[in-house]
């Protein structure tokens, strides 16, 4: 088998074979064929697509690119979430230890954020001590021990996706069904799961902005994970607006926690306990989702939830007493507020726009490489649909540079949209495909 006759046969319309597609990722991945031309290959592939067959064969052959997890030694569906991202998303902060506290494992292997996304790792990174960098033997003797581990990719998982995904950034071929699903669900299905759901995330907020391509990629998943053996479901929720209140990574940590222990916050607890839901019924711990919710309402009543999170935070070295007393989480020196541009209903969010807001006062970062300060960030006072006294504080900026202010400011002048009614409600979940 040649590359280029791969690259040929892709580049005119034809389907490769499960050989064709494992030699391509086998001999890629230990560097005996040249960026150059896996980088025509993909190119090929996001204008001519891939089959669900091929897509298959491609997350299979990235899976396999590195170690793929055998927890069968656990008791108990192992059953994880992935969220295709977004702003204010601290929702794995929450659903995690409640799934764990139900008694179902939960690996987490989790990313960074980037641009105007926030990402898990930073989010853990922000309570003092914890370490997202265990190796994959102590991940798996921490799951053991507590019922769910959260890390960071390690070299062992999926090779392949991490040589991929750094050619697609500079060739233009990130934005391709195939090669993200495959992408996604190589990482996923490595951490030894049985049960995944999938949060596809569509809004001004999102990675995919129309719900035509959100639902294409929600798809594209739900089927290829099931065609690999799995349990799979996708939901395609709402992010026109941030989830919750707080962006930034300590805030966001302060706000996990205060849902985990019963807190409203809005959508950010109802989505909470949907995806909760869905996680207990694929994995045998509810037979219906009611029933799923109704155990999310028991373990975080009980306390049960937050003790669980307590004890994942000290088994990762961290510092546990964060759940009682947020102080302990890293503050920023300073605050100002942010004043509502005029009176009415607040209706419309540009979530990216507050994303970058956050991002430019150290939240995130712009490039793989930057530097996060743990204690910045911002928290909203209203919501889409709520009534605002113009001048009245419609966020609180929490910032260590007061150089950075003004450009954070700037971004957001233009993210709110004030109207003299109320916008009409939009759904929190647009649609579920099981
Ligand atoms: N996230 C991933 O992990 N991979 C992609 O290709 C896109 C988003």
């Amino acid at each position: 088998m040649r590359p280029e006759e791969l690259i040929r046969k892709k580049r005119d319309a034809g389907a490769l074979t499960r050989e064709e597609i494992f030699f391509l990722i086998e001999h890629y991945t230990r560097d005996a064929i040249p960026d150059y031309q896996m980088a025509a290959w993909l190119m090929a592939v996001f204008w001519r697509g891939m089959t669900p067959a091929e897509t298959a064969d491609l997350t299979e052959a990235m899976m396999r690119s590195g170690q793929v997890l055998d927890l069968s030694e656990l008791p108990g569906a192992k059953v994880d979430k992935h969220s295709t991202g977004g702003v204010g998303d601290k929702t794995s902060l929450v659903i995690a230890p409640v799934v764990a506290a139900a008694g179902l494992p939960v690996p987490m292997i989790s990313g960074r954020g980037l641009g105007h996304t926030g990402g898990t790792l930073d989010k853990l990174e922000a309570i003092p001590g914890f370490n997202v960098r265990l190796t994959l033997p102590e991940f798996r003797r921490a799951l053991a021990e507590v019922g769910c581990a959260l890390i960071g990719q390690t070299a062992e998982i999926a090779p392949a996706d991490r040589k991929l995904y750094a050619l697609r950034d500079v060739t233009a071929t990130v934005e391709s069904i195939p090669l993200i699903t495959a992408s996604i669900l190589s990482k996923k299905l490595a951490e030894g799961i049985d049960a995944l759901v999938l949060d596809v995330k569509v809004g001004s907020g999102a990675f995919m902005k129309d719900r035509e391509s959100a639902t294409r990629l929600a798809r594209s998943l739900q089927e290829i994970g099931t065609r690999m053996g799995k349990r799979v479901v996708a939901l395609l929720t709402n992010m026109d607006q941030v989830l919750g209140r707080a962006v930034g990574n300590a805030l966001e940590v302060e706000e996990a926690v205060a849902v985990l222990k019963g807190e409203e916050r809005e959508d950010l607890r109802a989505l909470c306990r949907q995806l909760c839901a869905w996680m207990l019924v694929l994995g045998g711990a509810a037979q219906t989702l009611e029933e799923g919710g109704q155990r999310y309402d028991e373990l975080v009543r009980s306390g049960a939830a937050a003790e669980k999170f307590r004890q994942i935070i000290a088994r990762q070295g961290g510092d546990p007493r964060v759940v009682d007393d947020p102080r302990r989480l890293p503050q920023a020196r300073e605050r100002r507020d942010f004043p509502a541009p005029a009176s009415g209903y607040l209706a419309r969010m540009d979530a990216e726009r507050i994303g970058r807001a956050a991002m430019v006062l150290g939240a995130g970062r712009a490039r793989v490489e930057d530097a996060i300060d743990p204690a910045v960030g911002l928290v909203l006072h209203k919501k889409v649909g709520e009534r605002m006294e113009q001048g009245e504080p419609l966020a609180t900026l929490y910032f260590n540079h007061a150089e950075r202010l003004a450009d954070a400011s700037a971004r957001l002048e233009g993210a709110f949209r004030v109207e003299p009614s109320p916008p009409k409600p939009t759904p929190l979940v647009f649609e579920t495909l099981t």
